[in-house]
């Protein structure tokens, strides 16, 4: 690959994420899509923004058959670390977008990075904004002492609350050095009405049709009220973070985690 020549990319997964990143993804000119491989894809041929590309059934056979630059991970958390250590093995720089990511996998992905000099990024939140928000939440934290997360989600969304509320109110934690005050209340006549709540902050999950993915954090003080809101309105929202991931595990040896380091936000 030279500069001036496409970086070609391999999806892994071709769900609500991988399929509309893809789309995105394959509408630019400095990126090209050699092959997509799910569990359904019987070998035909996709169309994504008038390229056409070849499907796999399996990650491994797409690797040997594509030699990409990059491969773009959004399966399932049981599949994801198998694919990127087989990315590696084979000569190529994982980008994982699937949440759920252990410890130890992150560390095993690490070594790995360092025995094959080549770089990866594991990005669980591909949202530019949603990343900027989070590390706004952690710097106005420190000035109060108390803090509510109100997350949206579309109503089939699996899993509450959310793997970005739960971070979110990790590192206001982290920044904070403690905990959070949450105020409780001497009568609660309904049942979690109050949410859930973690280190002193409250976690809210609301779940509706029409809804993408928004994040509000809500901060309480002396006669004032601060309020930080992110709203995705469409999957398209995690094309330019999987493009920053995937240019930045194309130069760069070693693993990223997180978009927050390449965006400037965290050492
Ligand atoms: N980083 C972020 O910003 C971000 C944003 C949204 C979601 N996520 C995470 O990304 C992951 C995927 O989410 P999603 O909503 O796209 O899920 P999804 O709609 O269920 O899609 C999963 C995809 O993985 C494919 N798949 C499963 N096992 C496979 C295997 N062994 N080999 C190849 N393909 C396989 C499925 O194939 P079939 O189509 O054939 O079933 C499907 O296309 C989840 O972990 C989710 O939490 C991350």
């Amino acid at each position: 690959m030279t500069a001036s020549e496409p970086i070609r990319v391999a999806i892994a997964g071709f769900g609500r994420l991988a399929g509309d990143v893809a789309r995105g993804l394959a509408a630019r000119d400095d990126i090209a899509i050699v092959g997509v491989a799910r569990r359904q894809a019987g070998g035909a041929t996709l169309q994504l923004a008038g390229h056409e590309v070849a499907t796999y059934s399996t990650v491994a056979g797409m690797l040997a058959e594509t030699s990409p630059d990059v491969l773009f991970e959004a399966t399932l958390p049981e599949h994801a670390m198998a694919h990127a250590l087989a990315a590696l093995e084979a000569g190529v720089r994982p980008v994982v977008a699937t949440s759920g990511i252990s410890d130890g996998d992150l560390e095993r992905l690490a070594g790995a990075c360092t025995n094959t000099q080549l770089g990866a990024v594991v990005a669980p939140n591909l949202s530019i904004g949603a990343v900027v928000l989070m590390h706004l939440a952690a710097i106005a934290g420190r000035y109060f002492d108390h803090a509510e997360i109100i997350e949206f989600h579309r109503d089939r969304k699996a899993d509450a609350p959310s793997g970005t509320a739960v971070h979110t109110a990790r590192l206001m934690q982290r920044a904070r050095l403690g905990g959070f005050t949450h105020a409780p209340s001497r009568v609660v006549t309904l049942d979690g009405v109050r949410g859930g709540e973690t280190g002193g902050i409250g976690i809210h999950s609301v779940r509706l049709p029409g809804l993408v993915a928004h994040q509000e954090v809500i901060f309480g003080g002396t006669g004032q009220v601060l309020t930080l809101r992110h709203d995705a309105t469409s999957n398209d929202s995690y094309v330019p973070g999987a493009v920053l991931a995937i240019k930045h595990a194309v130069a760069t040896p070693g693993l990223v985690v997180g978009l927050g380091t390449l965006l400037g936000l965290e050492a």
